[in-house]
């Protein structure tokens, strides 16, 4: 089965979940787009009102900053995959449940490993603390950790960064060193984390 096939079987068994929260509330299921063969996937929190519409993830607000702050960093929407950790948009856009990211836990970990991506960028706290659930984002944006042999860089959200302008300051300078972190991510680590350090040297 190609990539693609397997990531199509992927969206129609999540589609057919019957018992997925959020699923009666929302209008569409929103699974991820952008290049399957992506060495970056960026993973969000979940869709808001223009994303259950369209059926796409970062369509809205949010999205309107991601793209520029992708431009900046010299990364294009087509070059990277996108997704969310939750695949329905919560009820108002409330944060969404414990209950809720885990119901969603197993079909992201397929998509992820079907895509296979060298770098997750996090988007916001709730994806972040998915992979790192002890991490503060005010400790460790723009600072990429090993997990799993992927390399795992938090940024805050988008939506975050339009409600304070201290928070915009701080994720446009992690995205315009995004290139770098790819291209050198042991320099960008957190000093003296000989842990990751030495995984990192395996994963290159
Ligand atoms: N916020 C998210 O976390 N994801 C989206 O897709 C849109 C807004």
């Amino acid at each position: 089965m190609t990539k693609s096939d397997e990531l199509d079987q992927l969206k129609c068994e999540l589609t057919a979940n019957k018992g997925l929260p959020l699923r009666e509330g929302a209008t569409n299921l929103v699974f991820g787009e952008g290049d399957i063969n992506a060495k970056v996937v960026l993973i969000g929190e979940a869709p808001g009102f223009h994303e259950d519409r369209l059926a796409r993830p970062f369509v809205g607000n949010a999205g309107s900053l991601l793209n520029k702050l992708l431009l900046k960093s010299g990364l294009s929407r087509e070059e990277v995959y996108i997704t969310n950790i939750v695949k329905y948009r919560p009820p108002d856009n409330r944060d969404p449940l414990p209950l809720e990211i885990q119901a969603f836990a197993p079909y992201l970990v397929r998509q992820v490993e079907i895509i296979n991506p060298s770098f997750i960028v996090t988007l916001g706290r709730f994806s972040m603390n998915y992979f790192l659930p002890q991490a503060k984002i005010s400790e460790v944006h723009g600072r990429p950790l090993v997990l799993g042999g992927r390399i795992i860089i938090p940024m805050f959200h988008p939506a975050a960064a339009l409600r304070r302008s201290e928070i915009l300051d701080l994720i446009e300078s992690d995205f315009e060193k995004l290139p770098q972190i790819i291209l050198s991510p042991e320099d960008f680590m957190v000093k003296g984390d000989d842990e990751n350090k030495d995984q990192m040297t395996l994963f290159n």
